[in-house]
């Protein structure tokens, strides 16, 4: 397992967004993930990779599934978890969001991961980890308001190539592949992140939605925009569907939610259109019949939905043995 992970030097100490990521660490992420898939198919799924290194989990907005998938990919690299929620801490009590940190930092916290409804937050305590540690604490993006969500472009990548080459996952497999990503792309951290990884993987790339939600200023990420979903399907291979962050709507930005489903909606009508091999993909959490028709999730023959959730695991045990600078055993 080790000779396939080696092969570079990971540098990257925080992981906050992947507009300057390299293709040398696309290739490390997505290399190490599959050898962790690997791992997580044995009988004894863990290794003591990140044995005696603290991971903190510092979710100060909800989720169910990257928090988990964090806390899941730690234990599985033997890492010792804290978990924090605003809810039952001191930021109940006027702490700030700083001491926060700082008290996990104080615990010994070698990797903190963050989840803020606030862009820069994570960046913020990263800033500040590097004057308090001299570079010993690393930062990972767990989402951040609608900046970026690094880990679910990453594992969104791994599900892709996997699925393209099970044996052989490698981002250039999505060189020239014709890719929709669909809906609410205005608030979606998840959007912006998968602008950066699907282009620099050389994919076609298309932005489709109501112009509320798609607009023009997304035309300066160099991908073409669509307000009509119906024109851009032909010779599609991946659909990559959002959720319509209603939580981040400010005023009326659309006519009603089954209106959105008869422009935006994923239905197999609309997938006869595209590739015969097309597939759909969602971060999570559907809106079940808005996004997507309920029947159309639930079709494993279509759906790349589950293998994004197995492949969160597996990408997130990659980064997090990357900069936690993890050691396997001979
Ligand atoms: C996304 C998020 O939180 O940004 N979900 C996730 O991480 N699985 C997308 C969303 O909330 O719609």
């Amino acid at each position: 397992m080790e000779e396939q992970i080696v092969g570079g030097q990971w540098q990257r100490r925080h992981v906050l967004t992947l507009s300057d990521f390299t293709d040398l660490e696309y290739e490390m992420a997505i290399q190490t993930a599959a050898s962790f898939r690997e791992v997580l198919t044995r009988r004894n799924r863990k290794v003591p990779a990140l044995q005696g290194k603290v991971v903190a989990n510092l979710f100060f907005e909800p989720s169910t599934r990257t928090r988990n998938s964090f806390e899941l990919a730690s234990k599985r690299l033997s890492a010792d978890t804290v978990n924090f929620s605003p809810g039952h801490s001191s930021l109940s009590k006027g702490e700030t969001i700083l001491d926060t940190a700082r008290t996990f930092w104080a615990m010994g916290t070698d990797l903190m991961i963050i989840r803020h409804r606030q862009a820069g937050v994570p960046q913020a305590i990263a800033r500040e980890m590097d004057r308090m540690s001299q570079g010993k604490v690393g930062i990972l993006n767990a989402g951040d308001g609608q900046h970026a969500h690094p880990t679910q472009a990453l594992l969104d990548l791994f599900a892709l190539c996997t699925h393209l080459n099970s044996a052989d996952p490698h981002p250039k497999l999505l060189a020239g592949k014709k890719i929709l990503i669909v809906g609410d792309i205005l608030h979606s951290r998840v959007a912006r992140s998968n602008i950066w990884s699907l282009k620099a993987a050389g994919a076609d790339l298309h932005l489709v939605g109501p112009p509320t939600l798609l607009p023009k200023t997304f035309a300066t990420y160099g991908v073409p925009l669509h307000w009509q979903l119906d024109d851009a399907l032909p010779g599609t291979d991946f659909i990559m569907t959002l959720r319509l962050q209603q939580e981040r709507m400010e005023g009326h930005l659309l006519p009603s939610l089954r209106e959105y489903h008869q422009q935006y909606g994923m239905t197999r009508d609309r997938l006869q259109r595209c590739h015969p091999n097309v597939k759909i993909l969602h971060p999570g959490p559907v809106n079940r019949g808005v996004e997507l028709s309920s029947d159309l999730m639930e079709d494993a023959a279509l759906s790349l939905i589950e293998q994004q959730v197995t492949s969160g695991v597996a990408v997130r045990m990659a980064l997090l043995y990357l900069m936690g600078g993890g050691r396997l055993p001979d």
